[in-house]
């Protein structure tokens, strides 16, 4: 198995990078490629350590090195947001680095799984989307918006309210990736006896919990170690399906038929081609249900953004 790494330099790629050097079956190979001149420098670092895996760095110019040979493609390259910069020239930059970025996986590695990092997810993966359709390549059960950084921290929240370890936590979280577009599925966690302003409030605290780390690091950074934890997960899962594991199921946004959106983030069974089967998101209450009617005009909206991004209006 190859995995490509995208943006591996950065905060979340070099965690991610690690995770999977230290995971990844025996026998598999590491690309990392980044435009920042480090890059080759974080191959190498990565290289002394010992597992049966190899690494190779790839810089500015060998993208298609890279990518030639890719099973499974990660992207969290793109800028996080600075000081000075509003939301539309931080989606301007990021959705030229996807768009750039799918051209290449399409021209090299039309076959890979492909999981986006690159914020706005819920409208990153629709230019993605747009991009392998007109390269001719498109295949819907091959391209995931990597949402496990919201299953991650409701697993985490959920385990510490309830005493119990957060590792024995399951928790479905359906919707989109940013604020109120996710939507953590509490009323189907056996045991869990919260209030309904108590749910109310973990639900924000989910949707809401980039913003903890940004505040924490005083304006330093955004969520990588975590990130880049839900990515090694998510791209874990991906190459189990591939290698023909059986009940490999996570919840990622895709472009699964659902009847609320386009994309939608829900739970999936991974197999040999991606996409085995979608989950049905079971019963949900009340609360869910007006969550879910509330969020559908935003996902709907950043969901044509990246349309329109690569197609005109
Ligand atoms: N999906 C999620 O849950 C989630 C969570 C946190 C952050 N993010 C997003 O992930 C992205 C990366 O965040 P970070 O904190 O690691 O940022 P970072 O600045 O630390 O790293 C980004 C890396 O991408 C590289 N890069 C930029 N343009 C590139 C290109 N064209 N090709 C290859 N690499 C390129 C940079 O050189 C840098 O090394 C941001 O867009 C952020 O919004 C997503």
């Amino acid at each position: 198995m190859k995995v490509a790494v995208l943006g591996a330099a950065g905060g979340i790629g070099q965690a991610l990078s690690l995770l999977l050097k230290t995971q990844l079956p025996a026998g598999s190979e590491l690309a990392l490629y980044d435009v920042a001149p480090v890059v080759p420098g974080v191959a190498v670092d990565l290289s002394h350590i010992p597992t049966a895996v190899k690494v190779e760095g790839f810089g500015q110019e060998k993208l298609a090195d890279a990518l030639t040979g890719a099973d499974v493609v990660l992207i969290p390259a793109g800028v996080p947001r600075k000081p000075g910069m509003d939301r539309s020239d931080l989606f301007n930059v990021n959705a030229g680095i996807v768009r750039a970025l799918v051209e290449a996986i399409a021209d090299n590695c039309p076959k890979a799984l492909i999981g986006i990092i690159t914020n706005p997810v819920n409208t990153t993966v629709a230019i993605a989307a747009e991009v392998l359709k007109a390269k001719g390549v498109y295949d819907k059960s091959r391209l995931f918006g990597v949402t496990t950084l919201d299953v991650i921290r409701a697993e985490t929240f959920i385990g510490e309210a309830m005493g119990k370890n957060p590792a024995d936590v399951k928790i479905n979280v359906i919707g989109g990736h940013s604020g109120v577009t996710i939507l953590p599925l509490l009323s189907q966690v056996e045991g869990l006896s919260l209030s309904d302003d108590e749910i109310a409030a973990m639900t924000k605290r989910i949707q809401n919990a980039g913003t903890e780390v940004v505040e924490a690091k005083a304006g330093g950074g955004s969520a990588t170690l975590s990130m880049g934890q839900a990515a090694a997960r998510f791209g874990l899962s991906l190459i189990r399906g591939l290698n023909g594991e059986a009940n490999v199921v996570e919840c990622a946004y895709v472009d699964g038929g659902s009847e609320h959106a386009r994309f939608f983030a829900q739970p999936i069974r991974l197999g040999k081609n991606g996409v085995e089967e979608i989950l049905p998101c079971g019963d949900i209450s009340a609360f869910e249900q007006g969550a879910l009617d509330g969020m559908l005009a935003t996902l709907k909206g950043d969901i044509t953004l990246g349309e329109e991004f690569v197609n005109g209006k």
